[in-house]
């Protein structure tokens, strides 16, 4: 029987593809996780593994306000999916002792959801909103007075009879999410009087991570082991305890349940999460790059219709870690592989390289 081979590029039927390996190691939001996140999602600011810069900056900026009884400027959160910014936006509800309505960009579709919402909150009260970049311009618009100077100007009726009235609004604490701040436009970013951005997180962080969530789930999971799991978890938490479930489900169903190094390592090779944490798409971006393009230097939209992917998603999903691990530069004339890239490959680089 014909068999593809193992490093084909393009592949005949993506979709298929895709379904047959969704990605094990994306830092987006899987119907999966949700239980998870829940039930591992760290509450206190104690509690909350690494980013310490934020956390000691946010807890002097929480007593400030409390000492002041006010609610706290707004604050935006930015940095690739799966680092820890819904949970930092309710840990910081927890730690103010405010109530935390949630919402997203993309869910606020018109300015009347957006009044709807403000309208419900209560002095104090923080309103999360997700994917903030996703707002539209109008809905925007209306937001801004509302962060300012907590007021709405609405517009009843149409055409001659319209009118504006203002509408009060409570003091609230606006935060932001979103997996890039120059997503933002430049108004709405100048209106947050906070902003953080989140790194990767270091295998020792996501060791203690793995640790954390192997006990609050009940597993059996040494240091080593836990080790092995952070050092393929591409510096994201979310993944870090996706890929705790999986070596979980591994180990119960081959092994004894408790979760060792060797365990570990199998049950990864068996997901094929290498020991970068690379997926298979993060491959065919270095594949494209080292092969395809020889190591040249290579526009997005370009290495995008290589892969098949949109290049805002390479650009926020994929790139990130890529350059992080050192496998991709960025350059004045485009993106390229790395030395490192082609070693990771088992290939070898162009002698003009
Ligand atoms: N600092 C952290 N310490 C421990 N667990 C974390 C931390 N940050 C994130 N997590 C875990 O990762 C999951 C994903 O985090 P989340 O806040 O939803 O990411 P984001 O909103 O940035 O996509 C959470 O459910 C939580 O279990
Ligand atoms: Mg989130």
């Amino acid at each position: 029987m014909w068999q593809a081979p193992e490093d084909d590029l393009f592949s005949d039927n993506p979709e298929a593809d895709y379904a047959k390996r969704a990605r094990e190691v994306g830092g987006e939001l899987t119907e999966d996780d949700l239980d998870v996140d829940r039930t591992l999602r760290p509450k206190a600011l104690d509690d909350y593994i690494g980013q310490e810069r934020v956390c000691d900056n946010l807890r002097v900026l929480i007593a400030a306000a409390k000492k002041r009884g006010e609610p706290l400027d707004h604050v935006i959160f930015s940095g690739p999916p799966g680092l820890g910014k819904t949970t930092l936006a309710n840990v910081l509800a927890n730690e103010m002792g405010a109530k935390i309505h949630t919402t997203s960009g993309p869910a606020i579709e018109r300015t009347g959801d957006l009044a709807a919402v403000l309208t419900n909150l209560e002095e104090g009260d923080i309103l999360f909103v997700d994917e903030i970049h996703r707002l539209n311009h109008q809905v925007e618009e209306v937001l801004y007075p509302a962060m300012e100077d907590f007021f709405l100007d609405i517009v009843i009726g149409k055409g001659p009879a319209a009118r504006s009235i203002r509408l009060d609004i409570p003091k609230f604490t606006l935060v932001g999410a979103t997996t890039r701040t120059g997503l933002l436009t430049g108004p709405l970013r100048d209106r947050f009087g906070i902003s953080y951005r989140l790194d990767y997180y270091t295998i020792p962080e996501l060791t203690q991570i793995v640790k954390r969530s192997a006990s609050i789930l009940g597993v059996e999971c040494d240091d080593q082991a836990a080790a092995e799991i952070a050092s393929r978890s591409r510096g994201t938490p979310r993944l870090a305890n996706r890929l705790l479930k999986r070596v979980r489900d591994y180990a119960e169903v081959k092994s004894t349940g408790v979760i060792t190094v060797d365990v570990a390592q199998r049950a990864l090779s068996f997901f094929e999460i290498d020991e970068l944490g690379l997926d298979w798409m993060d491959v065919k971006i270095l594949k494209a790059l080292t092969q395809t393009f020889r190591g040249r230097p290579v526009g997005l939209t370009t290495i995008a219709s290589a892969v098949s992917e949109d290049p805002e998603t390479i650009e926020d999903v994929y790139e990130p870690y890529l350059l992080q691990c050192g496998l991709m530069i960025r350059t004045p004339q485009g993106r390229k592989a790395t030395r490192a890239a082609f070693d990771h490959l088992g290939l070898v680089p162009p002698s003009d390289s």
